[in-house]
């Protein structure tokens, strides 16, 4: 059995890791640690388990074999470092980290350790977008010439589990950056997946123009961003995150290939439809996605779970998603100063 410690205690782990974990026959959930005890002590009341005074104590506890981190954005880097080091295995929520050198610090302490650092961009795992990918990679719609991406809802405030615009997600300290890393990281990382290429250029505005927090003056983070990037292979297209879709929630993706255009999470019938240039059409129905009011098994606690019990390193890697936060840090200095961003990777 692996023994699992989730470190905090709100909505994330509620409605994803604990229920996840729970269902996985290869995993005991051993520990809890949230900055409201009531939170980690109802967890342990009902799985099982013991709740923690800080999460520094349990990683002391050597019977651990692997941690959730799911705390707000500006504690990531901090205890997945230490746990790397106490010698777990870590699967930490995104956005990975506040900066750069948070998230190359992340990676490194992985290499040192020995350890696997997994983080949860869940929408790899969306069986449209495995779909989508193994079509793309067939050639169904031949080469990739632009794409339009897009993941928008009415913004954290109504998610969180200390809900309101007093929340962490609003605070810049907290949360670090806005719509661009909480809903622009998947989108970003999705656009990695899909087309096994790399986003090489940004150049994004992020603004903020609709959220306010309690004393009613606009939040210092973005609640929108859109970025043009550019990829390895040559493809240029959008990204638009959004915290102010008040309606329904857009999990988009459209891209155009040189013998067909397909379209993803655009109909409610069809998760994927496919034009293609000589006029034939295709639809497959997969899974819905994910929704802010209707959480589906994500597949992420399996595939942590899977490596650890396999011994071989996650897909999902700190290394990997490294190349995604690149580009929303591109994002954020581009928006700033207002010019392309040219990211030095491959
Ligand atoms: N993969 C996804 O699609 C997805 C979706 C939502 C949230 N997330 C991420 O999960 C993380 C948590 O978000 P959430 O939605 O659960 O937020 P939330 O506000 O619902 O819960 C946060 C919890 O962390 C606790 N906390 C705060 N500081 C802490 C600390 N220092 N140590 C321990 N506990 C602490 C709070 O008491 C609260 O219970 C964030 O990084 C967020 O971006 C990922």
């Amino acid at each position: 059995m692996i023994n699992i410690g989730v470190i905090g205690c709100g909505k994330i782990s509620l409605v994803r890791h604990i229920p996840e974990y729970s269902t996985n026959p290869n995993v005991e959930l051993v520990a809890y640690y949230d900055l409201n005890n009531e939170r980690s002590e109802a967890f342990s009341d009902h799985y099982g388990g013991k709740s923690y005074s800080s999460w520094q104590s349990m990683l002391e506890d050597s019977s651990i074999d692997a941690v959730s981190v799911c705390t707000p954005n500006w504690t990531h880097a901090e205890i997945t470092i230490a746990a790397l080091e106490s010698g777990k295995h870590v699967l930490c929520e995104k956005p990975m980290a506040m900066n750069l050198a948070e998230c190359e610090s992340m990676v490194a302490a992985a290499e040192r350790s020995g350890k696997f650092l997994m983080i949860g961009q869940n929408q790899r795992l969306a069986k449209a977008h495995v779909r989508a990918r193994e079509l793309i990679e067939r050639g169904l719609i031949g080469d990739i010439i632009t794409f339009d991406t897009k993941f928008g809802h009415n913004g954290p405030e109504k998610w969180s589990v200390d809900p309101g615009s007093n929340t962490w997600f609003f605070d810049k300290e907290m949360a670090g950056i806005g719509a661009m890393a909480d809903l622009g990281i998947h989108k970003t990382d999705l656009i990695h997946y899909l087309t096994g290429q790399t986003i090489v250029e940004v150049t994004a505005k992020l603004d903020t123009l609709n959220k306010k927090s309690s004393d009613d003056k606009f939040i210092e983070l973005d609640d929108n961003a859109f970025c043009i990037y550019k990829l390895s292979g040559g493809a240029l297209g959008t990204m638009h995150a959004s915290w102010t879709f008040n309606g329904q929630e857009d999990n988009s993706t459209i891209i155009y290939g040189t013998t067909g255009i397909m379209k993803i999470y655009t109909d409610s019938d069809y998760t994927i439809e496919i034009h293609r240039s000589d006029g034939e059409k295709e639809y497959y129905v997969t899974d819905r996605i994910q929704t802010n009011d209707d959480q589906t098994k994500s597949g992420i606690i399996d595939l942590f779970i899977k490596s650890i019990v396999n011994n071989e390193p996650p897909s999902i890697s700190g290394q990997e998603v490294l190349k995604s936060m690149r580009a929303v840090f591109g994002a954020i200095e581009s928006s700033e100063r207002g010019c392309t961003v040219f990211l030095d990777q491959k």
